[in-house]
């Protein structure tokens, strides 16, 4: 029974490093390795670059990741990253490196992305991602700043008098109308509700003074602009960004934006959340590789080594009761071939914020 089985090992670690120029090959490198690194980096610039609403995410961790190697085929990244929202606006033109990074008291926006990417000789290229959004904690302390729905009356006209004043006063003598809220939010203090708003904003064709029809400029040329308004309509306070049109990212951006903000378009009412979402499910190629459950294939290998993942060819090669022994085989030659175990903790990667 004993030998029965040692030459059924036998046989099939034959016939797998037979397989094996065909398989993919998995590798694990650690969290925080220059190369997960440079491919999460990718990742967040595809990701901020590719979202139109909102603010600018950066990457606060790296949970897991997988290189998966094909012959004849550019290596795939699967990683799973943690993102946390900044205060910068997608349209801000300062790197996301130097915004800074929303407190978790303000009730700061966190994504958990799945992404894939594929090492070209062009470098990174994203293939797919998806993204779960969620406010990080909005705590029902009393006198805590709360979100209110984007729709919510009182910060809209909040939005509405504080825009009318920095319009009649501000030194660019341009009339701006809003481009999108970003968020909203009320804060209990003595003498009732405090109302908090910001705004993203766009010149128009009107001057401070005209009493006119005003249109907002096209996006490829308009001025653009970020508003903090606080409490009364002139506690308002406005930066506005310099001329993005040579950026790369930005003039995607802007096409995009087009289709769901100012003009007949503009509708808070699509707004009945809090925050902005990212993207969901962003997989232009159809790939397939996020739809389903298939970011979740378990490695064993708690090293980085090369070890064959389960291929659908070889699978359907094998009888359905002999799969489990082809995975203790794989795994025993891998942790042979890898040497001593290391016991560090390769991921997930430390936290770059909180
Ligand atoms: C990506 O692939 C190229 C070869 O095409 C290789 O030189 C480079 O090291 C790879 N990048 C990473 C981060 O592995
Ligand atoms: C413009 O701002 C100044 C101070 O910042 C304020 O005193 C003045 O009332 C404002 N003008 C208008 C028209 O809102
Ligand atoms: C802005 O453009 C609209 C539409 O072209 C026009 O009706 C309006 O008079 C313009 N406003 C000014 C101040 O030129
Ligand atoms: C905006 O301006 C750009 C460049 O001048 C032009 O290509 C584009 O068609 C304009 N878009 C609209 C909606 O007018
Ligand atoms: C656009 O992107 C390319 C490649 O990433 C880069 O070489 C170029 O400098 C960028 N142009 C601008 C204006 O940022
Ligand atoms: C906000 O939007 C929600 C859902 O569309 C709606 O039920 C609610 O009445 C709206 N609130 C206001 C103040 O318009």
């Amino acid at each position: 029974m004993q030998l029965c089985a040692l030459l059924t090992v036998l046989g099939l670690l034959v016939t797998g490093s037979r397989a094996q120029g065909l398989m993919p090959t998995v590798s694990l490198p650690p969290c925080d390795s220059p190369e997960a690194e440079a491919a999460a980096l990718a990742a967040q610039g595809f990701l901020n670059a590719q979202h139109t609403h909102g603010y600018k995410y950066v990457l606060n961790q790296i949970d897991e990741i997988k290189v998966v190697s094909r012959p004849l085929q550019a290596d795939t990244y699967h990683l799973e990253l943690d993102f946390l929202e900044t205060t910068c606006h997608v349209l801000d033109p300062t790197p996301v490196s130097l915004c800074p990074v929303r407190q978790k008291i303000n009730t700061a926006v966190e994504a958990d992305c799945d992404f894939v990417l594929a090492n070209t000789t062009l470098g990174f290229s994203v293939v797919a991602f998806k993204c779960k959004t969620e406010t990080e904690s909005e705590d029902e302390c009393l006198g805590c700043p709360q979100l209110v729905a984007l729709n919510d009356t009182d910060g809209l006209q909040l939005i509405q008098t504080s825009l009318d004043y920095f319009n009649k006063n501000n030194t660019l003598n341009t009339k701006f109308a809003l481009l999108e809220i970003g968020r909203m939010g009320s804060q209990i203090v003595s003498g009732g509700a405090r109302y908090f708003a910001e705004y993203a904003i766009i010149g128009t064709n009107c001057t401070s003074q005209d009493n006119d029809i005003c249109i907002p400029q096209n996006h490829t040329v308009a001025i653009h602009g970020l508003c903090l308004a606080a409490g009364s309509a002139d506690g308002v306070d406005c930066k506005i960004f310099a001329s993005t049109q040579a950026s790369n990212a930005t003039v995607r951006v802007q096409q995009l934006l087009h289709a769901h903000t100012f003009g007949p378009q503009h509708n808070p009412a699509i707004h009945d959340l809090k925050h902005h979402k990212l993207t969901a499910l962003h997989d232009p190629s159809a790939s397939g590789l996020l739809s389903a459950e298939s970011i979740e294939v378990a490695v064993a290998a708690p090293v980085a080594a090369a070890a064959p993942k389960e291929a659908p060819i070889v699978k359907r090669q094998v009888a359905p009761q002999e799969v489990p022994a082809v995975d203790a085989t794989v795994s025993e030659k891998a942790t042979l071939l890898s040497g001593p175990v290391q016991l560090v903790p390769i991921c997930p990667g430390k936290k770059k914020h909180f």
